[in-house]
């Protein structure tokens, strides 16, 4: 690795390579191999772009130099979850595709209500990313509570970036990322911060309560850290990154965790259309176990 050898003498920014064809086949490879997720051919731009920065960070000369560097056994160790980063698309919100948490609420809830006194509701997010989706699940699920103050539930995310993992931890998020919540509920469940520079929101801990955060990669031919069965698994805007075959599989492995009759929630740019799975169709993007 050259030190600084991107920075001229006049402490200018001089890189300006390109990630070649052969180079950027060679990442797209080895990102389906690790991760499952396609990288076709049109996004060359973006993957450079992105690599950009990580490579710029780490003092290098090229997108090649970083190559080596990420395919040698010690770059693999070392580097991987970094890579992760900049591959994985995290974008998500609180309140994103809102029917799935009306469902939620006016379908799915009612039907649970009377065995979640004996044991907790039981709902995982896969994919769940930096909490949003976690975050409007637990206040989606406590709002029924005050209706019905038996229910109880918990909630698992997981994830295979860890950097959204520690940004679901902490609950901590820019203001304007909370437009969407209603005032009512923003009182209920946010904690404003008092630095007038940086707004920022924070979640109170007792939507926290129930909440386990865990890494997994969707790939692994098993998922052994995860050894619970649940009511509700939703796994929205990650299916959309794999190919058919890797989509089929990974959703046959998660409905192996659903309780029967238990509820299955995908993305809106998603489908299971001729997909061999055990789940019924109930609605566009949402379906049960048989
Ligand atoms: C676009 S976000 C979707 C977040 C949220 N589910 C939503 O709909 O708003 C996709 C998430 O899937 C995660 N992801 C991508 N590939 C994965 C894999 N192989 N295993 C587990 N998570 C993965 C990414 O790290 C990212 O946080």
């Amino acid at each position: 690795m050259k030190a600084n050898s991107n920075i001229d003498v006049n402490g200018l920014d001089c890189f300006k390579a390109q990630l070649t064809e052969k180079d950027f086949e060679a990442f797209s490879k080895f990102i389906y191999g690790e991760f499952g997720i396609k990288m076709p051919p049109v996004k060359r731009i973006m993957l450079q772009g992105r690599l950009l920065k990580r490579i710029r960070e780490l003092n290098m000369s090229s997108y090649s130099e970083y190559k080596d560097y990420l395919f040698s056994k010690e770059g693999h160790q070392e580097e991987i979850f970094n890579f992760l980063n900049v591959v994985t698309t995290n974008k998500t919100d609180f309140y994103r595709e809102p029917v799935h948490f009306d469902f939620l609420k006016s379908h799915v809830l009612p039907k649970f209500t009377e065995k979640a006194t004996r044991e907790p509701f039981n709902i995982w997010s896969a994919g769940c990313s930096s909490g949003e989706e976690l975050y409007t699940i637990a206040i989606t699920l406590s709002e029924y509570k005050r209706e019905q103050p038996s229910f109880s539930f918990k909630m698992l995310g997981t994830d295979i970036s860890h950097n959204v993992l520690d940004k679901a931890a902490k609950g901590v998020y820019a203001i304007n990322k909370v437009d969407i919540v209603p005032l009512e509920l923003k009182k209920r469940y946010l904690l404003k911060s008092k630095d007038k520079e940086n707004q920022t929101v924070k979640i109170i801990p007792e939507l926290k309560n129930n909440l386990n955060l865990k890494y997994l990669n969707l790939m692994d031919t098993t998922y052994s850290n995860i050894s619970e069965k649940f009511d509700v698994v939703f796994c929205r805007n990650v299916l959309i990154y794999f190919d058919r075959f890797t989509q089929e599989s990974v959703i046959n492995k998660l409905s192996t965790y659903l309780k029967p009759g238990g509820y299955f929630f995908i993305g809106h740019s998603e489908s299971l259309t001729g997909m061999d799975v055990s789940l019924e169709h109930i609605k566009p993007t949402i379906f049960r176990k048989l």
